[in-house]
This record gives structure tokens, C-alpha cells and sequence, in this order.
């Protein structure tokens, strides 16, 4: 996370905008936020670098980089591209995915085929985005939801007796992209005086719309991943669901029929960092000992597409 921290009362002072509207809405306190011009492959590199050391392996030794953002420094050359040369990751080809919220679990379930076919041993999936970049700081709609972050995960072969990644299911539904999108920048609205001076290169959205749909579709996925791996939800030892609003968090674990200290939650502190959520949420609960070998964990996201998905593992550490 980067070190500076925006609290609900300073956008107060920008903003018609309440810490008691966002706090009640969405569960949100603060966000991290980067100094104007930080760029996300930045936020991806302390993570990667953090996980490198964990881990205890060279930069050299990873084979692939996924960076599953919608704010790539740039929109080419790949931020997986830029990672590469910051980490010093010479031997390892990578991409970007563009999977909005639900990014981290499109870049995961596609790194775990990599390895599960034999073509990968190491593949770096990172969740990272600086969402500041891309929101209209008059806009109380958007400017409040979000925060600036990254995460990063290594997949690898599972040993004897592990596990890892055992199912994933993925959706997308493109009708729907209207409801959550940023109109210019790219090949359709290519940047002009007009498209910035109409804020088309911001975060657009339906709040409503994206609640709604994002409720049943985190709920939809997550149940049915259970009940086709003859799961019951006591089974799972943590949720780790996409952090956009506690209110959605809440309703999809109350039709999933979750017990709520299973549940990681962090929205009050990070906001939404996108692609970046259940990394860090990862993070945490493995920092606060709330994963432990052998445990059955459940991730989910819901995100601008629509896009979204869930994936089942066994935590291997
Ligand atoms: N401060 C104060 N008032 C606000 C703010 C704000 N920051 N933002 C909107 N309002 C106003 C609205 O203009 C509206 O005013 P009106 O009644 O006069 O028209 C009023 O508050 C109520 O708006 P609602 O849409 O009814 O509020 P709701 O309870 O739906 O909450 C919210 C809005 C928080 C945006 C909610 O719909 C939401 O979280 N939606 C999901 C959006 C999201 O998470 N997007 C992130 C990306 S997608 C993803 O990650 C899943």
C-alpha cells in the first residue's frame, strides 16, 4: 500500500460528500493513496520484491509475469513488461489482463493452467492498480470507492500431497459494460481536448446497477463452486471476497450461508483497490496466521464486464 492515507473527513473538505454517507454505504474509513505520478507498476514491484524475499527465490527465477490491472503505466508496453526490468526478472515473458475487479482471479485460474500443463514452474501473478489516476476527484459517485494498491502471489507446482488450486469458475457478461467504464483513452475516444474536457477519461458508473448485479453474481459463483466440489460453505476455512462495498460483502455471504468470522474484510481501511483486493486480503490473512496449511480457501470478485469469477484452493504454506 502506499503510505499516504486519505480519511473520509479530508474528502469531506473536496467533496459533498460525508465520512458518515461513506462509512454507512460502504464501509469505507480511508484509502492509501499515491503521490500524483506513481505509477502502478511501482506498487507491483514493492509487492513482487516482497514476495521474491518471502519466498526466498531470484527475480531470475520466475518464468512468467501476469499483471491483472485496468491502470497500466502506460497502455504499451505491457506494466508486466515494465515489472520484468524492475525486478530484474530477466528470464521470465509476461502480459497484462484486463479483468477490472475481477482481474486477480481471471490472472490467477490462467497462471494456475500454465503450471498445471507443465509449460510454467514459476509464474508471478500480480493484482495492482492506482485507481486515483483514472477517477474524477469532483465526482462524490466514484472518488470515495477507491484506493491505490497491489498484491502479488507465485504459483507453482504443487509438491507431494499438496493441492493448490483445485476449481474456478469465470464469467463475463458484455452487455453490461455500460454500467461500469471508462469511455476514452483508448481506440474508440482517442485522447483531445474534447474528451478530456467532457472527464471521458474517468471512471463512469451505475452504483445501483453494479450493487445489484454484483451481490448475485459474487453469491451465484461462490455457491455453485461449492456444491460441484460436494463443499458445504462449513467446509471453507476463509472467504476472501473482492473488497468494493461491505454492504455487497455481506449480502453475498448471507445467501452463500458463510459464517461471517470467516470472511476477510478490509474495505474499511483500503477502499477498493481493484485488482489488487484479494491479494492483499491474502496477505493479511496469512500475516495474522488466519491460513494455515491444508486449509480450504475460497476466493470470488465481481467487476466492470461484467466480469466475474471464483477459484478454490488449498492453502500449501
Ligand atoms: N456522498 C454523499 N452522497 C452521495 C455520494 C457521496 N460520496 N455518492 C452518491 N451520493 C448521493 C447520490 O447522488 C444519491 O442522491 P439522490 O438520492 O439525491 O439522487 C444518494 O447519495 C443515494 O444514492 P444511492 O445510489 O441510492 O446510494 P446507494 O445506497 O446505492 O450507494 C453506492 C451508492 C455506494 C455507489 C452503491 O451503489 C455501491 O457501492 N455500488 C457499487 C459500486 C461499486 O462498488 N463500484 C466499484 C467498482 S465495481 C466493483 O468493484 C464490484
Amino acid at each position: 500500500m502506499p503510505a499516504n492515507v486519505v480519511a473520509n473527513t479530508d474528502l469531506e473538505k473536496s467533496l459533498d460528500t460525508s465520512d458518515e454517507w461513506i462509512r454507512t454505504r460502504t464501509g469505507i474509513r480511508q484509502r492509501h493513496v499515491v503521490d500524483r505520478g506513481v505509477p502502478t507498476s511501482d506498487l507491483a514491484a514493492v509487492a513482487s520484491c516482497n514476495l521474491l524475499r518471502q519466498r526466498g527465490i531470484l527475480a531470475s527465477e520466475i518464468d512468467c509475469i501476469i499483471v491483472a490491472t485496468v491502470t497500466p503505466d502506460m497502455l504499451f508496453p505491457s506494466t508486466a513488461c515494465v515489472l520484468q526490468e524492475k525486478i530484474g526478472a530477466r528470464n521470465a515473458w509476461g502480459f497484462d489482463l484486463s479483468g477490472a475487479c475481477t482481474g486477480f482471479v481471471y490472472a490467477l485460474a490462467s497462471a494456475a493452467q500454465f503450471v498445471h500443463c507443465g509449460a510454467q514452474k514459476k509464474v508471478l501473478v500480480v493484482g495492482a492498480d492506482v485507481m486515483t489516476s483514472i477517477l474524477n476527484p469532483k465526482d462524490p459517485n466514484t472518488y470515495v470507492l477507491f484506493g491505490d494498491g497491489a498484491g502479488a502471489v507465485l504459483v507453482e507446482p504443487a509438491g507431494p500431497g499438496e493441492e493448490g488450486v483445485l476449481d474456478f469458475i469465470l464469467r463475463a457478461d458484455g452487455s453490461a459494460g455500460k454500467y461500469l467504464y471508462m469511455p476514452a483513452g483508448g481506440s474508440l475516444n482517442p485522447a483531445s481536448h474534447e474528451t478530456v474536457e467532457k472527464n471521458m477519461h474517468f471512471v463512469h458508473q451505475d452504483g445501483r446497477a453494479v450493487f445489484k448485479y454484483a451481490v448475485q453474481g459474487m453469491a451465484e459463483v461462490s455457491s455453485e463452486i461449492l456444491r460441484r466440489n460436494n463443499l458445504r460453505p462449513s467446509d471453507i476455512a476463509l472467504y476472501v471476497p473482492h473488497q468494493a462495498n461491505s454492504r455487497i460483502i455481506d449480502a453475498a455471504v448471507e445467501r452463500i450461508g458463510l459464517d461471517k468470522s470467516k470472511v476477510v474484510l478490509n474495505i474499511d481501511r483500503f477502499a477498493n483497490t481493484t485488482a489488487a483486493t484479494i491479494p492483499i486480503g491474502l496477505h493479511e490473512a496469512y500475516s495474522q496466521k488466519r491460513l494455515r496449511r491444508g486449509d480450504l480457501v475460497l476466493i470470488a470478485s465481481f467487476g466492470a464486464g461484467f466480469t466475474w469469477g471464483s477459484l478454490l484452493l488449498r492453502w500449501s504454506l
